[in-house]
């Protein structure tokens, strides 16, 4: 059904080629990570090395996975590009906007009653450009990825930050925002500054009650929530390959924990077994057939420390389950001190739901174990004391627990099946009571635990562990239950303990499904109509940025000098305004409300230049864009940090800020501004920060001869008549000013440059 063997063999077919070139460029063996990125390269066989951490290179992704939180702007652009079909094979998948309130039918019925029109155009878009379009209900992108599309080798990008999820199955999987996504779909190449690499040495083998969720429970534990930054982490080594490919898929999805920019396991026997049992054997015998090229070489595995720029080691047989929490997904227990913990500082102890599942672990192999407890549960006349969700990753996977026996058992422990959906991993969860903010514990097998995360109560403190240790705990109730030696009181009064967890990698009897929910694109889109209501308040097509002017900008009004920290979250916040992301105008109206203005020390309260009012700062800007007046947003230092998030740089642009000037920009950022058409520049010396008054008029000068490594000058203006002429620098090389002349990257694309 939807998976590509034509493109799945061209890929093969330049490996040994490519893998003998690179060794070659860098003049010694290589990881895996290395391989497969020198086998993407834009410009074709490899000809130099890269250095890690330092060099910005081009590839040529494979595929393209969008979610539809994500998807609706991505496609917004797409359709700008002009192109009648994307480049390369991509898929969307509505598991975002899915709200888990009572259980499986009714939350998804009320979905797709609310999302009707999301639904519809995501659904119109793909089918018009050749884009796999998988419905609200089919699963969550990551584990429909893994079961369909995710192959050892391969290069995707994916506009989710856990797309890393599909290096279980040996592909570098990167998380991106919509702009890139757009990019790669319409054929261009995709950057990425060459990553540093983490090797995680895995030996001996999982046995009890630990399982594939805490081999990173304990990595992020040591490496903490930053320690990943900028480089992929490649796990090697026999406990490596003692992993099913489902659990490698768990380890590398929550890698997105870490920082790291992907996470990765080699081809083996166990990659295998997971292609042929989902129905992938021809892929299977492809890669059977250049599988030395598909791991690292073996003396990098036996040397690490030579060749990773940082080596850790885990002994999966020593390793104990792990909890991690609350908050932050780096803060780990063991669970043998977990107990302690709880006392000590003064958790609530009571467990009030066990949530299991979601892209991170509801595989076949996660949901049987559980079940298992779950089985051993009702057999030993347990009743679970807390309340029990499960949130399968898909309908096969659904499907096949369904028809092996599983969900009746969870069923009978009392437990609700939520849709194939986000739900509460995303805070799309309708918990009863939540409002009220009482301070309380769950605990989820998920990947984040963030405050508000799950049910929007910052009392609510999260845990995360693997569905093994989240079911044990729901069926005690109690945060402070160790199963590996404590006892728990059953209905007669009698104490027992449950057995250790046991379960399958794979069905025996095969996966199955009845309707997968996916639904392929038209053979010939041209006459597929995309239809978006101009009245519709979560949609609304682009129209082109404007090309340049042809002159320097002058008298541009200061919008804001923004102090300290502007993340993407301050420029573009997400929680309500997510219902916009496919409205620019009206998502814009939260554009920089979190930024605090230097002078007042105040969010969302700017001087409005022309009333000398005070007013919100999307509301002043709106006036200016009304009179025709450009404006100027002046920033800190890493200005723009935090996601890929391309509404931070649309919104400005569409609202008609002509330019960023800042101390320094988080890199992504400043390409995004880049690609929408705006100037961002950094101040040549950054004490000029301080020459910036409330009042100004600003010039920028110097762009009728806009050169690469050529500084521009921007005059200030103040109210009293004085003025400062100060130098400002930018990173623009020739294509990316021929982005700012044209009005964006994507004018550029689409006029066929
Ligand atoms: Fe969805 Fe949560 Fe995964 S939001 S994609 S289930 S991390």
């Amino acid at each position: 059904m939807a998976f590509d063997i034509e493109m799945i063999k061209s890929v093969y077919e330049k490996y040994p080629s490519r893998i003998a070139a690179a060794r070659k460029a860098v003049g010694r063996p290589l990881t895996l990570t290395e391989k497969i990125l020198y086998a993407h390269l834009t410009q074709g066989e490899p000809t130099q090395a890269f250095e890690r951490g330092v060099s910005y290179v081009d590839f040529n992704p494979d595929r393209v996975a969008m979610q539809d939180a994500t998807a609706q702007m991505a496609l917004l652009q797409f359709m700008q590009a002009g192109r009648s079909k994307v480049a390369v094979p991509s898929t969307v998948h509505c598991d975002h906007l899915i709200q888990a309130e009572v259980g499986a039918t009714a939350d998804l019925n009320k979905a797709k009653d609310k999302n009707r029109e999301v639904y519809d155009f995501l659904s119109s878009v793909s089918n018009k450009y050749g884009i796999g379009f998988w419905k609200p209900g089919a699963g969550i992108i990551h584990q429909v990825v893994l079961e369909n599309y995710a192959f050892p080798g391969g290069m995707m990008i994916g506009t989710d930050s856990h797309t890393p999820n599909a290096g279980g199955l040996g592909m570098i999987a990167i998380g991106v925002g919509g702009a890139d996504a757009c990019d790669v779909m319409a054929g261009l190449p995709w950057e990425l500054k060459f990553p540093k690499l983490i090797g995680v040495k895995l030996t001996g083998k999982l046995s009890g009650w630990t399982s594939a969720k805490d081999v990173i429970l304990k990595v992020a534990g040591i490496l903490t929530v930053k320690g990943g930054t900028g480089a992929v982490v490649e796990y090697f080594g026999e406990g490596a390959r003692s992993l099913s490919a489902t659990g490698k898929g768990t380890i590398c999805n929550m890698g997105a924990e870490i920082g790291a920019t992907t996470s990765i396991f080699g081809y083996d026997e166990k990659s295998e077994a997971y292609l042929r049992g989902t129905e992938r054997g021809d892929i299977a015998d492809m890669a059977n057939g250049i599988k030395e090229h598909l791991t690292g070489d073996e003396e990098v595995y036996n040397n690490p420390e030579k060749y990773f720029d940082q080596v850790i080691e885990i002994d999966l047989s020593q390793l104990e389950p792990h909890i991690n929490g609350p908050f932050t997904p780096d803060l780990a227990w063991p669970l043998s001190k977990f107990a302690a913990a709880v006392k000590e500082n003064g958790w609530p102890a009571k467990l009030e739901v066990g949530l299991i599942g979601s892209c991170t672990n509801s595989s076949y192999e996660d949901i049987s174990r559980a079940a298992s407890l779950a089985k051993q549960a009702v057999d030993k006349k347990l009743i679970a004391k807390s309340e029990y969700t499960i949130t399968p990753g898909s309908e096969q996977v659904r499907y096949t627990v369904d028809r092996d026996g599983f969900l009746d058992i969870f069923g009978q422990m009392g437990g609700v099946v939520l849709a194939n959906a986000c739900g509460p991993c995303i805070g799309q969860w309708a918990r009863h009571g939540a409002e009220k903010q009482e301070k309380n514990s769950i605990i989820t097998s998920f990947n984040r635990n963030f405050a508000k995360r799950a049910d929007g109560n910052p009392n609510t403190h999260a845990f995360v562990a693997s569905p093994e240790i989240v079911t044990a705990l729901a069926i005690a109730g109690d945060l402070t239950f160790n199963p590996i030696k404590d006892t728990l009181t059953n209905e007669e009064g009698q104490q027992v303990k449950l057995d250790e967890p046991a379960g399958l990698e794979l069905p025996t009897k095969g996966f199955a499904v009845e309707d997968a929910g996916y639904q392929a694109p038209a053979k010939d889109g041209s006459k597929v109509e995309v239809i978006v209501d101009p009245k519709s308040e979560r949609l609304q097509l682009l129209d082109p940025f404007k090309s340049w002017e042809g002159t320097d900008l002058k008298g541009l009004k200061l919008l804001i000098k923004a102090k300290g920290k502007c993340t993407t979250d301050h420029i573009s916040m997400a929680g309500p305004w997510l219902r916009f992301r496919g409205h620019l105008d009206n998502i814009s109206n939260n554009m920089l409300i979190g930024a605090v203005n230097a002078y007042n020390g105040e969010t969302n309260k700017v001087k409005n230049q022309l009333t000398g009012e005070y007013g919100e700062v999307p509301a002043v800007q709106r006036q200016y864009k009304l009179q025709g007046i450009g404006s100027i947003v002046v920033g800190d230092e890493n200005y723009g940090e935090g996601s890929s998030r391309e509404h931070a740089a649309m919104e400005p642009r569409f609202l008609g800020v002509r330019a960023i000037l800042v101390k320094s920009f988080a890199r992504i950022h400043e390409t995004n501004l880049k690609k929408q058409g705006m100037l961002a520049l950094t101040f040549a010396n950054p004490s000029d920060y301080d020459l910036i008054q409330e009042d100004d008029s600003i010039d920028i000068l110097g762009l009728t001869s806009f050169k690469p490594g050529q500084a521009l000058t921007v005059v200030l203006n103040h109210k009293d008549g004085t003025k400062h002429e100060i130098q400002v620098n930018h990173t623009y090389n020739e294509g990316q000013i021929e982005w700012f002349k044209a009005g964006s990257a994507l004018n550029l694309i689409k006029a066929g440059v």
